[in-house]
């Protein structure tokens, strides 16, 4: 883990509210996976005064590029950055995803669920798995409505078989994106299937009891407000099955689903 300065090669606004950041980090690039993430301070001043996580969305070379949602006031200071200035980043933070990379068995199906904004991980793995081209990259994308439906392209120019549903079926099939995920298991010999998943709390639970009725492995990337990032202030905590209490931001972000207690 570093903290270093990188610099804002660009800042863009890619969606409602939704805006695309490219760092040049080399040091961080350099180390960090898929599901990893990186605390950002948003602005130079101590308002907020808390650093603020964010996915991997992708990394190219030496720069790393993040996709963020305006919801409040770091993200919204953030939006306001421009090209060439300094940004304070922490990373690589959290443990990452770990892809089940079958060398053997080309029938093995991998499945990227993404709800809303739960894109910008899912696409850092969709990188790194389409590097084995040995299985095949199934990504399904939902959202409440089209605006929100973001990096399509980006998965199909990795080779991905990409599926959409919305809630008002204004893009895709209408509905959850649980629904697609049924359908698409219903398709598939789903005892060779890993699912990967990013997205709302209630999205992941109601996966999570899909995956294991169907014994299929899952590992979800949870999201909680953090503070320290790296373990310390006990600030995040996911209740495990065990009874215990593990830290979002030093156990994961990214756990095997049936290892929480939804
Ligand atoms: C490991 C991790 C990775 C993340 N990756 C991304 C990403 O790639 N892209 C992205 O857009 N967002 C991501 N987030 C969420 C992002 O960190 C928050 O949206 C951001 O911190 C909000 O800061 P803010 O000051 O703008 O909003 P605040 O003023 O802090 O909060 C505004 C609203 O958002 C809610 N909120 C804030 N943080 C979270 C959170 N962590 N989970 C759920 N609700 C929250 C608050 O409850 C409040 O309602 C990630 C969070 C975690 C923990
Ligand atoms: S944010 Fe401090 S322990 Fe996770």
């Amino acid at each position: 883990m570093k903290q270093i300065k990188t610099k804002i090669i660009s800042n863009r606004l890619i969606g409602p509210m939704c805006y695309h950041m490219v760092l040049e980090a080399p040091s961080v690039a350099r180390a960090i996976k898929p599901g990893q993430f990186i605390h950002v301070r948003c602005s130079d001043s101590f308002e907020p005064l808390l650093r603020r996580p964010f996915s991997l969305h992708r990394k190219n070379g030496g720069r790393i590029e993040i996709l963020y949602k305006v919801v409040g006031s770091g993200t919204e200071i953030l939006s306001r950055r421009q090209s060439g200035e300094a940004v304070d980043v922490l990373g690589p933070l959290g443990n990452g995803f770990a892809p089940k990379l079958s060398t053997l068995n080309s029938q093995l199906s991998t499945i990227l669920v993404a709800g809303g904004m739960g894109v910008a991980p899912l696409v850092a793995l969709a990188q790194e798995l389409s590097k084995k081209k040995t299985q095949k990259l199934r990504v399904l994308i939902g959202a409440c409505s089209k605006s929100r439906i973001l990096c399509e392209e980006e998965f199909r120019a990795l080779g991905a078989e990409v599926s959409i549903s919305t809630e008002d079926g204004s893009k895709g099939a209408k509905g959850l994106i649980t629904d697609r995920l049924n359908f698409l298991l219903s398709t598939l010999n789903s005892q060779l299937s890993t699912i990967y998943a990013c997205g709302p709390n209630a999205m992941l639970k109601a996966l999570s009891r899909i995956a294991n009725a169907k014994r299929i492995p899952c590992q979800v990337s949870l999201e909680e407000r953090m503070a320290c990032g790296v373990g310390a202030c006990l600030g995040c905590p996911v209740k495990v099955k065990a009874g215990e209490y593990k830290m979002v931001c030093k156990d994961g972000p990214v756990f095997d689903a049936e290892e929480i207690a939804w």
